[in-house]
């Protein structure tokens, strides 16, 4: 377990960013915490730490969004909607899931029987005030 405190979004950023530097490949990420917690913010610095230069949105309407051209492939995961093994299937998570790259799932609460079995690193993010959040990693070397 490894916790830190950032009191920006660039400090989260940097942070994600520091951790998937040692990032090979098949890491996955399963993101927990509501809105606006900074999910898609860590995301941004993984992509980062994989070398990737491009602009990292957040996937709500595409379900997944692929970054190519950095270090390793990085695959971004909106489970919101996610209800049904059908949906998870419809998603390609599985598909994805083989092709080596890194994973970072947000909503990961909504797919726990597919991550169940699976390494995943955990990162839980809880909001402290306005600009601060608490960040809890779990799991792989953590
Ligand atoms: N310490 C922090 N770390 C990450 N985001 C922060 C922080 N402080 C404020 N924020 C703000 O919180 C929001 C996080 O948005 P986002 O990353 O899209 O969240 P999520 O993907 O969890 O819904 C952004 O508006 C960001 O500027
Ligand atoms: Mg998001």
């Amino acid at each position: 377990m490894t916790e830190i405190i950032t009191s920006s979004p660039a400090a989260t950023e940097a942070f994600a960013e520091t951790i998937a530097r040692r990032f090979t490949g098949g890491e996955i990420i399963a993101f927990k915490g509501g809105m606006g917690m900074g999910k898609t913010c860590f995301t941004r610095g993984v992509a980062r730490g994989l070398d990737y230069e491009g602009q990292v949105t957040s996937p709500t309407f595409a379900l997944v969004n692929e970054y190519l051209g950095g270090r390793l492939p990085l695959f971004h995961f909106d489970m919101y909607r996610i209800e049904s093994w059908e949906d998870l299937y419809s998603s390609g998570f599985f598909d994805y899931a083989e092709r080596g790259g890194v994973m970072a799932v947000e909503w990961s609460e909504n797919i726990e029987a597919a991550l169940e079995g699976r390494e995943v690193i955990t990162v839980e993010l809880q909001q402290i005030n306005e600009d601060t959040r608490r960040i809890l990693l779990e799991g792989g070397i953590y």
